[in-house]
């Protein structure tokens, strides 16, 4: 999924930036496409993580330390979910014919309206932003915990890692 997110914002920046032509609307159904499935991942993700049980932050972490991942945490969650929603009405409030991956129709989520189209894209385009500040955060606080607390925060993400 981070791997996807990244992809999107850059695919998101790029669709926006090209002057109209068939590869910027090729570029769009990429990005909403991939928007879709982020959300269908987000979805599966939350569940699991609502049913499991999830591993402790480690033990020698200050309070404000452990407030901070956990705010940040939901704060990435949030905008994850918030993403792809407001997408979403961009793409039924413009009104734009739009299959996920060229083979899915998307079904509107509202009534065609040029306003509303208007602002939401502005509103995608906010969070998108605060999605990228919040990375820098995350990333770097995920380095910080590796190359100065040398602790097991960043190793444990590893898939083949044991826990
Ligand atoms: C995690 C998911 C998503 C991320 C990170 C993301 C990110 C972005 C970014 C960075 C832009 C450029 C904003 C700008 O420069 O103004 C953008 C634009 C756009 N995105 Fe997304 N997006 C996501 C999901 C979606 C989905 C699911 C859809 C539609 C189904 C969508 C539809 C659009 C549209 C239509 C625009 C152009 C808005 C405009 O006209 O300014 N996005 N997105
Ligand atoms: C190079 C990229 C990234 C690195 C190195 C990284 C690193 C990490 C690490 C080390 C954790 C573990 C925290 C713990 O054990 O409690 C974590 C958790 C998390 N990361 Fe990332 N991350 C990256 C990209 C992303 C992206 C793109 C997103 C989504 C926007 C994201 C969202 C999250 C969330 C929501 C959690 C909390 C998971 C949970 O407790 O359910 N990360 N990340």
């Amino acid at each position: 999924m981070a791997a996807l997110i990244f992809v999107q914002l850059a695919l998101g920046l790029a669709a926006v930036g090209w002057r109209l032509s068939p590869a910027k609307l090729d570029l769009f159904v990429w990005h909403k496409s991939i928007g879709m499935l982020i959300l269908a991942l987000l979805l599966m993700r939350l569940w699991w993580r609502l049913a499991g049980r999830v591993p402790a932050l480690p033990s020698q972490m200050a309070p404000w330390e452990r407030w901070g991942a956990q705010i940040s945490h939901f704060l990435l969650y949030a905008l994850m979910l918030a993403l792809p929603l407001t997408g979403w009405v961009i793409s039924s409030a413009s009104n734009v014919p739009f299959r996920i991956f060229w083979a899915v129709a998307l079904p509107a989520i509202m009534a065609p309206d040029k306003a509303t189209a208007d602002l939401f894209a502005s509103v995608h385009g906010w969070l998108a932003t605060l999605l990228a500040f919040a990375l820098v955060a995350h990333v770097g606080a995920a380095l910080r915990h590796h190359y100065i607390k040398h602790d097991a925060v960043l190793a444990r993400m590893l898939p083949w890692r044991a826990r």
